[in-house]
């Protein structure tokens, strides 16, 4: 399609003619049928709503197409005004704009909806089950002709995909504003979210999903990279691994298919179950997995067999978890580290699929039969605790990865406790990423080429290594570990061929890198360097961005973890220092009611007044965090804000006065 026709379409919104009803594509990845949760009410409230984007004279034909689709899928996505044109990432140049920033946004939400990076692009879901861009296509097409037509002096408003409207503001004000599943705390369980999603006045946004920030599987590649490599150097130490070490974990989804990959950067075997066939056929496919084990005994001969002979080699066992936890201590197979990242954030309704069962079995129960399913995802979690705490006993060293393993299991009833209550297990974040990464401000920053050329991807991979190289002359011992492997990563990264989408990068840094590598790209582009501008940003699993009590903020021990002022701090900080966009959010990762995220995204348009903001806006994204960090008494965070303070004027932090035990327990 050329592009002066792509900009029509786009600037035409609503159309004033009805599409042709659009036929149900078996070839995509669907959502799943959401569960029937409406009173008859509420379906003539949900229907009413749908309609309120359209003229009347659609009405007729819509009310019943509308209603139809809340009978069959339990959402009105309203698939009839899905575009025609290919929805992906292009140069900035070809969207319709009266302002740089907005068409870069729609960059970003086009790759968001991209048949190669979302998972059910039609539904307007891109990872995670579901989180959500927009809720239906009206909001889709709505929120493209405003960004299509604002100019620098206005704010597009975004409620839960909703656009609000256009509001004056003024250039240095954010371009967007998007806020996703915020509701009155007391509103906030998983049939909430049912509710409030089919009735469509909410949604679900992810963490990266409805903000705009997703950029395929690389962010989760690395991040688990990192993750899985230094649980390595936490255990080697104590280690009784003569050969190659074992990491077991489920999923080969969307972010768990990242596990096989990392596991292999970082140099071990890895066994990970998966019970959805065609989930293993697309890792298997792509070289994420190399081999795959239906039989558990030919599996157990090839563990042994790679350890022998020190292969780092990706496992893939199709079936249960649960089994594979339990044959593998049955048979004394020896697991250095086990996780788990089935998706028990959504434990009801295909997150997590039970043992016992198989996978079209437990397919049909969840609709047909949802309390007996409940009764033996329940049992199964039992099972799977009862295996792991086998394995634990003989050195494992198990963490859970953010998906709400500890908390499911521990409602599930499973033996999952200490006798002080609390988990028998750490969180990743408490254990590696927190002490590591988030109390010094590292975390994930990502990066997106406006030009989508590849050869400018390629600057910006040399700019960030040489800037990061620079860092590390200077750096203490307490970082130099970070940088290195960060280093390592970017100069690696081209080779590792993970682009899907938008031109986009990822690597850990702290304010320092951050800062300095974003200052470089805006110069890049004032001279020249690059061929259009760059959007920054992050995922919210970050030092400041996310409150989330057994996940980002796992390591907060001053009884503040249940607490959402940090993340909601950050964002209102963010946009007044300079963001292009920010967004708040209810739910990522964990779940609806679980964590409050938020995010930015900046676009580097190579002004000098974007250079003083991106200094200012990125100081404050990261030592907001670190600042709050310190004040529960953090090691490394007291750390890095006095080294902070120390090069910053005008930064003045509260720090703790840390009280001696011994006086606690007297007078107590
Ligand atoms: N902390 C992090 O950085 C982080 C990173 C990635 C994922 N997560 C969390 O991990 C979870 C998974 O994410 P995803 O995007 O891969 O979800 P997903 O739903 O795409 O994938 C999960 C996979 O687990 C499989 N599965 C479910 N139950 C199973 C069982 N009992 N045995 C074997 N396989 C089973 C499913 O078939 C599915 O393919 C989510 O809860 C997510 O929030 C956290």
């Amino acid at each position: 399609m050329i592009s002066a026709d792509f900009k029509k379409l786009i600037s035409e919104g609503i159309p004033s003619v009805l599409p042709q009803v659009k036929p149900y594509d078996k070839n995509i990845n669907h959502a799943p049928k959401r569960k029937d949760i409406l009173t008859k009410t509420e379906k003539k409230l949900a229907l009413k709503n749908a309609l309120r984007y359209f003229p009347v004279e659609f009405h007729e034909v819509l009310a019943r197409e509308f209603a139809d689709e809340l009978k069959n899928y339990g959402r009105i996505y309203m698939y009839r005004f899905r575009p025609d044109y290919e929805i992906k990432a292009r140069n900035i140049n070809d969207y319709p704009s009266r302002s740089l920033k907005a068409a870069a946004i729609m960059l970003m939400i086009t790759n968001n909806l991209d048949v190669d990076v979302a998972q059910h692009p039609h539904e307007l879901i891109t990872y995670g089950g579901n989180g959500a861009v927009f809720q239906n296509w009206a909001q889709y097409r709505l929120t493209m002709k405003y960004l299509s037509e604002m100019t620098d002096e206005q704010t597009l408003v975004m409620y839960s995909g909703h656009p609000l409207g256009l509001f004056p503001s003024h250039p240095d004000a954010p371009r967007v504003v998007v806020s996703n599943g915020m509701v009155i705390p007391n509103y906030s369980s998983q049939d909430h979210w049912e509710r409030f999603n089919a009735l469509g006045v909410s949604q679900y946004g992810q963490m990266t999903a409805g903000s705009y920030m997703y950029i395929g599987p690389q962010g989760i590649v690395h991040g688990t990279t990192i993750t899985i490599l230094n649980a390595c150097r936490l255990i080697s130490k104590n280690s009784k691994s003569n050969g190659q070490m074992l990491f077991v974990s489920s999923g080969l989804g969307g972010m768990s298919g990242a596990q096989p990959k990392a596991a292999k950067i970082a140099g071990l075997i890895s066994v990970i179950a998966e019970v959805n066939p065609k989930a293993i056929k697309t890792r298997h496919s792509q070289g994420w997995v190399d081999e795959v084990f239906v039989d558990m005994d030919k599996l157990i001969s090839r563990v042994k067999k790679a350890r022998e002979f020190s292969e780092t080699v990706s496992l893939a066992y199709q079936g249960n978890i649960v089994d594979l936890w339990e044959k593998f201590a049955d048979n004394d197979i020896r697991v250095d580290i086990g996780s788990d990242q089935t998706s028990l954030h959504n434990p009801w309704a295909g997150g997590y699929y039970p043992a016992g069962l198989t996978f079209d079995e437990s397919n049909m129960m969840i609709s047909d039969d949802p309390e007996k399913f409940k009764w033996y995802v329940r049992k199964s979690l039992v099972r799977q605790v009862e295996a792991i705490n086998r394995h634990t006993k003989n050195g494992t060293y198990f963490f859970d990865y953010g998906n709400a393993f500890l908390l499911e299991s521990s409602r599930a009833g499973a033996d999952i406790l200490k006798p002080d209550g609390e988990f028998r297990y750490p969180s990743y974040v408490q254990d590696i990423m927190g002490p590591l990464c988030f109390d010094y401000g590292f975390g994930p920053f990502r990066w997106v080429c406006c030009s989508n050329d590849p050869d400018d991807l390629a600057v910006t991979d040399k700019i960030a290594a040489s800037t990061l190289e620079k860092i590390m002359k200077g750096a203490p011992g307490e970082i130099r570990q970070q940088l290195e492997d960060n280093i390592h990563w970017i100069k690696e990264a081209g080779k590792n061929n993970l682009v899907v989408g938008s031109q986009a990068r990822i690597l850990y840094a702290d304010a320092e890198g951050r800062i300095a590598i974003a200052d470089a790209f805006n110069k890049a582009v004032a001279k020249g360097k690059l061929s259009a501008p760059v959007v920054i940003g992050r995922d919210h699993h970050d030092v400041s961005g996310t409150d989330s009590p057994y996940r980002e903020t796992s390591n907060i021990y001053d009884g503040s973890k249940f607490t959402a002022d940090m993340a909601v701090q950050n964002v209102i900080g963010d946009s007044f220092r300079g963001a292009t966009w920010v967004s708040i959010h209810n739910g990522g990762g964990v779940g609806w009611g679980e964590v409050i995220n938020g995010g930015f995204g900046m676009v580097l348009d190579g002004l000098k007044s974007t250079g003083d903001k991106l200094k200012m806006m990125l100081k404050w994204d990261v030592n907001n965090g670190i600042a709050r960090r310190s004040w529960a008494r953090n090691d490394g965070a007291m750390f890095a804000i006095e080294r902070e303070m120390n090069r910053t004027p005008r930064l003045v932090v509260t720090m703790p006065s840390i009280a001696d035990d011994k006086l606690i327990d007297e007078v107590i």
